[in-house]
C-alpha cells in the first residue's frame, strides 16, 4: 500500500444519475483506502439530490469535485467532462452504483505505476466474474464477441466493454470520447494508439440500490457504435457478399439455363467469378482501413485458400441438393449461404488480419 500512496496522483471519475443511496457508500469506501486522490462526481441533474449529497461529502473529505450538468447526457460525455475538470497523472473511470468494487482501484493503480498506459478491470480474465443472470450473461458475451469480431484493437482484451478502467492521463485526449453511449473503453481503444494495456480481474456485483439505466436503446446504440468504430465493415462485407451472390446466380443461369452446360461447370464458373469480384471489393473498400499483413497478392492467395474451404461447403451443398432433385437455383442459394458463413470468419480472422 505504501508504495502506492507516496507518488500517487489520481482522479477517480464517478458519473452519477440518481445514485443518492450509493454515492456516500462508494465515496466512504474510496476514502477509507487513503489513496491521496481526488474524486470527480459528474452528475446530470439527478432528481434525488445526488449532487447535493456529493457537495456535503466534500465538506467532510475535502477532495471531491462536483460537476453539475443540466440534464441526462450519457456516461461518455460525463467521463469527458470529468477529465476536463480534473488534474492528475492517472485517471480511473468507474460506476458509482457499487457494481465496481472500489477495492480494485489500488490494483489498477499498481499496474499503471508499473508502466501500463491503460488498465482494464476485467470480468473475463482468470479470477474475474460477473453476478449476472443467464440472459444478461448471454447478452454480455454476445456483445463482447461482436466487438472482438469487428474491432481488431479489442482482440487482445478479454473485457473490452468494461466500464471500469484506468489510464495515464496523457494517453487519452478528452475529445477522443465522442459517443453518447456506454462503451467509452471501446472508443478509447480505437482512438488512441496504446498497445501497452493490462487487465486486472474483478467481480462485477449485482446492483443492490437504485436502478440500472441500461435499456434496449443502449443495445441499439452499442450496435451502431461497433459499426461506426469498425468502419461499417460488417455491413460492407454483407453487401459485397450480396453482389457476389447475384453475380453467381447470373452466371449459373446463363451457363446452365441458356448454354445448357452441366451444373458442375456452371458452378465452377459462377464461383470463380464471385470470388474474384468479392476479393477486389473487400480489399479496396470493406477492409480499406483495416490493418492487415502481407501484400495484396498474398492476401489474394489466402483468400482463395480460405474460399476453397467455403467452396467445399458450396459444392457439396449444390451437388447433393441437385442430386436429390432440388432445383439448381435453390441449391445454389443454400450453397451460397453455407460458404458465406465460412468466408466472413476467415476474412476477419485470417485474410485481412495482422
Ligand atoms: N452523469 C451521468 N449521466 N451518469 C450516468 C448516466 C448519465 O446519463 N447514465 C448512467 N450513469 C451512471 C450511473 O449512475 C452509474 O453510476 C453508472 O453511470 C453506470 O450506469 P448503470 O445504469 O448502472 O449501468 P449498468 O450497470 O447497466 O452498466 C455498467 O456495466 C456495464 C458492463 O456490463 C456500465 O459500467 C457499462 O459501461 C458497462 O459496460
Ligand atoms: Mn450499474
Amino acid at each position: 500500500m505504501n508504495e502506492v500512496n507516496t507518488i500517487l496522483d489520481l482522479s477517480v471519475i464517478l458519473p452519477t444519475y440518481n445514485e443518492a443511496e450509493n454515492l456516500p457508500i462508494i465515496i466512504h469506501r474510496i476514502e477509507e483506502m487513503d489513496l491521496n486522490c481526488q474524486i470527480v462526481v459528474v452528475d446530470d441533474n439527478s432528481q434525488d439530490k445526488t449532487a447535493e449529497i456529493a457537495e456535503r461529502l466534500n465538506s467532510k473529505y475535502g477532495n471531491i469535485i462536483v460537476v453539475r450538468r443540466p440534464g441526462k447526457n450519457g456516461i461518455a460525455t460525463a467521463v469527458r467532462d470529468g477529465l476536463l475538470n480534473s488534474e492528475s497523472k492517472y485517471v480511473i473511470v468507474m460506476d458509482s452504483d457499487l457494481q465496481h468494487p472500489p477495492e480494485v482501484i489500488p490494483r489498477i493503480l499498481n499496474e499503471l505505476e508499473k508502466g501500463r498506459e491503460l488498465v482494464v478491470a476485467s470480468r473475463y480474465v482468470r479470477g474475474g466474474s460477473a453476478e449476472f443472470n443467464i440472459i444478461r450473461k448471454a447478452i454480455s458475451k454476445f456483445a463482447t464477441a461482436l466487438a472482438h469480431m469487428n474491432i481488431q484493437k479489442t482482440e487482445a482484451i478479454k473485457d473490452p466493454l468494461s466500464g471500469f478502467f484506468g489510464f495515464r492521463r496523457d494517453v487519452v485526449k478528452p475529445d477522443q470520447i465522442v459517443s453518447n453511449g456506454y462503451k467509452i473503453l471501446l472508443e478509447i481503444l480505437v482512438a488512441t494508439n496504446t498497445t501497452n494495456i493490462g487487465e486486472v480481474p474483478y467481480r462485477f456485483i449485482k446492483r443492490k440500490r437504485g436502478k440500472s439505466k441500461l435499456g434496449f436503446s443502449e443495445f441499439l446504440k452499442y450496435i451502431k457504435l461497433v459499426l461506426r468504430l469498425s468502419d461499417y465493415q460488417m455491413l460492407k462485407f454483407a453487401f459485397v457478399g450480396l453482389t457476389g451472390a447475384l453475380l453467381n446466380l447470373l452466371i449459373m443461369n446463363i451457363v446452365v439455363g441458356h448454354y445448357y452446360q452441366p451444373v458442375v461447370f456452371g458452378a465452377i464458373l459462377a464461383l470463380e467469378a464471385s470470388i474474384v469480384s468479392n476479393f477486389v471489393m473487400n480489399n479496396y473498400w470493406t477492409y480499406r482501413k483495416r490493418a492487415s499483413s502481407g501484400t495484396v497478392i498474398k492476401r489474394y492467395v489466402k483468400y482463395n485458400v480460405m474460399s476453397s474451404l467455403g467452396s467445399g461447403i458450396y459444392f457439396s451443398l449444390v451437388l447433393v441438393l441437385t442430386f436429390f432433385g432440388i432445383n439448381y437455383m435453390w441449391a445454389d442459394v443454400v450453397g451460397i449461404l453455407g460458404s458465406f458463413t465460412m468466408n466472413f470468419g476467415g476474412s476477419q480472422g485470417v485474410v485481412w488480419h495482422l
